[in-house]
């Protein structure tokens, strides 16, 4: 078990901030993470889990253990003629699976093509992109328990995945290490191509029979225009989730601002793009120290080079307040805070 002591997490997250933590730790077997909870449980720390560092926020020095999953391997466990089963150990690098999969032709997955990140963390939040959410494809995952030390599994019901949503951010949360995801791919895929803009990036190129790698580099494309590039500015991705909010409410802002995109959200509930409501507040390219709201996605908050976390929430407090105070409609972080 190979622990470090006060290690910078700069390289290990994409905000780019520079936090220390007081113990570190790779893994790269269930036996050293079990290693790791040994150690942690004995000096009574907290445990902060990290996959690829995409999706979190750090404000402060970590006073515990940042545990660093690492383990790989993919392999198929089930063939028939139309499904490929593959189960994908948590450290491997999300995208790499997804071209991993487009490469072989099992299609299910290319929507989610070039998303940070790796696939331990993928059902956190249940990554969706270009109309395609993870739960989509998901068979099961398994997760080694904290607290008893035992390897649990859980499918699909069991995850009760949402829009950005799972059990592991609701009533699992801090409970569970993620081992390893299991995914169903199809083998004679049929490629979704209703998100709009997949449909502008094809019909440009003059592609009309789309192949599920097609779909792949136009998702890739798409991201590539407008999403910064965490190795050149800062970020984590989209900082908020899009709210959801009550029809009736939705079509009394419609009346007040026509041009409001909306979308078809769960239970009823109608998706306003947290983006726009940002822009329509005057954050979009706005730059305030060294961070602001970037000037092709509002809803992607950066750092220039010397933000602090700190800084980086108190910005993100001003652009839900004006949000709030302009539309009524409260927005939520989609970055978990640490
Ligand atoms: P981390 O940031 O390391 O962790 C995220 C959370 O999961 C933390 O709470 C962490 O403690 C926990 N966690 C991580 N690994 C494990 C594990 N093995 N077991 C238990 N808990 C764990 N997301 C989307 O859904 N759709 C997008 O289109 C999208 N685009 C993005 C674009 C950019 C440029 C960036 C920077 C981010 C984007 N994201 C998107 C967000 C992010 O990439 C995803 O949420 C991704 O799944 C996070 O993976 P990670 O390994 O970096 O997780
Ligand atoms: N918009 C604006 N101004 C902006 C940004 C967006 O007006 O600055 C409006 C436009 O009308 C646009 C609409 O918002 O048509 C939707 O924008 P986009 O297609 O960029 O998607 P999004 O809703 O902003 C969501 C996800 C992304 C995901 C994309 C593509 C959330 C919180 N974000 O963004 O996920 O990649 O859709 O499916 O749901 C992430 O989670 O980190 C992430 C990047």
């Amino acid at each position: 078990m190979n622990i470090q002591e006060n290690v910078d997490l700069l390289p290990y997250n994409t905000f780019g901030l520079s936090y220390f933590t007081k113990y570190f730790s790779e893994v790269s077997s269930l036996e050293e993470i079990k290693n790791v909870l040994n150690f942690v449980r004995e000096r009574k720390l907290d445990l902060l889990i990290l996959g690829g560092g995409s999706n979190i926020l750090l404000t402060k020095d970590f006073d515990g253990l940042a545990i660093k999953v690492c383990l790989q391997g993919k392999e198929i466990i089930e063939e028939n003629e139309e499904h490929v089963i593959v189960k994908a150990s948590a450290g491997e690098l999300w995208h790499s699976l997804v071209l991993f999969c487009v490469e072989n032709g099992w299609g299910g997955i290319e929507n989610l093509s070039l998303i940070p990140g790796c696939v331990g963390a993928a059902p956190m939040q249940n990554i969706g992109a270009y109309g395609v959410e993870l739960k989509d494809v998901f068979v099961s995952l398994e997760a080694l328990n904290k607290k008893t030390g035992v390897v649990e599994s859980f499918d699909r019901n069991a995850c009760d995945f949402g829009y950005r949503w799972s059990y592991f951010k609701g009533v699992g949360k801090d409970k569970y290490i993620i081992l390893n995801v299991t995914l169903s791919l199809a083998k004679k895929p049929t490629v979704n191509i209703h998100y709009g803009a997949i449909m502008e990036t094809l019909s440009l190129q003059g592609i009309t029979q789309p192949t599920i790698k097609d779909v792949s580099n136009a998702v890739i494309a798409i991201r590539s225009s407008k999403l910064p590039d965490p190795k050149k500015i800062g970020n984590a991705g989209s900082f908020f989730k899009n709210p959801e909010i009550p029809a009736n409410k939705a079509l009394q802002l419609k009346e007040i601002y026509p041009n409001m995109p909306t979308y078809p959200g769960q239970n009823g509930l109608t998706k306003i793009p947290a983006g726009w409501l940002i822009e329509q507040c005057g954050w979009k390219g706005k730059i305030i120290g060294q961070t602001g709201c970037h000037k092709d996605q509002a809803l992607v908050i950066v750092n220039y080079g010397h933000a602090t976390g700190v800084e980086i929430v108190e910005h993100a407090h001003q652009v839900q307040r004006s949000v709030k105070e302009k539309f009524g409609i409260e927005i939520e972080p989609e970055v978990n805070l640490v």
